[in-house]
């Protein structure tokens, strides 16, 4: 049977440490669907589909990973897609708290699921999408944090020209 792991988030924008988590989970399952969280109610940066087109742009050529949107209950999607593991990264000790809640919930939702954490490159155990859009605000470089294709919307979001690492 295929091992199917679904990898959420709101990737406002994706971001280098959320590619290197898709890039670690591929080489343990068959397929990973990296899913955007879809909630009206969550004020996003990005829109559903241009977080969607940024992603899709980013993991095209990446065997066994697809990009798909998902509104509602993370395990009613799980349930949707045959799936029940669900990959979250883990970069420290701060993130415990809200992912462990998170994993528990999931786990009294729907039993079978279960979570697994993936630790992130050295270099990307700071980083966030919250810290990414800061820094752009006031113009920095973008390039060791965001892909290409999120750095330039994000850049094209906050009208800002292109400055070059250093
Ligand atoms: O990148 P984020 O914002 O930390 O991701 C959070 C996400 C999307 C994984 C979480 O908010 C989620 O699963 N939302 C869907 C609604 C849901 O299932 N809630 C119950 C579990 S917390």
């Amino acid at each position: 049977m295929k091992k199917i792991a679904v990898y959420p988030g709101s990737f406002d924008p994706v971001t280098r440490g959320h590619l290197d988590i898709v890039h670690r989970a591929s080489r343990l399952f068959d397929r990973v669907i990296v899913a955007v969280l879809s909630n009206p109610a969550k004020k996003c940066t990005f829109s559903v589909a241009e977080r969607l087109g940024m992603l899709e742009e980013c993991v095209r050529g990446m065997p066994g990973v697809e990009v798909d949107a998902m509104p509602g209950l993370l395990v009613d999607y799980l349930r949707k897609r045959d799936s029940h593991i669900i990959i979250r990264g883990l970069r420290a000790v701060s993130d415990l708290d809200y992912e462990f809640q998170m994993a528990a919930v999931n786990r009294q939702l729907h039993p079978k699921v279960e979570t697994v954490f993936l630790m992130p490159d050295d270099r990307y155990t700071y980083l966030s999408s919250t810290i990414v859009k800061s820094v752009a605000s006031f113009g920095a470089s973008l390039d060791h944090y965001l892909p290409a294709p999120a750095a330039r919307m994000l850049r094209r979001k906050y009208r800002i020209r292109r400055k070059s690492a250093r």
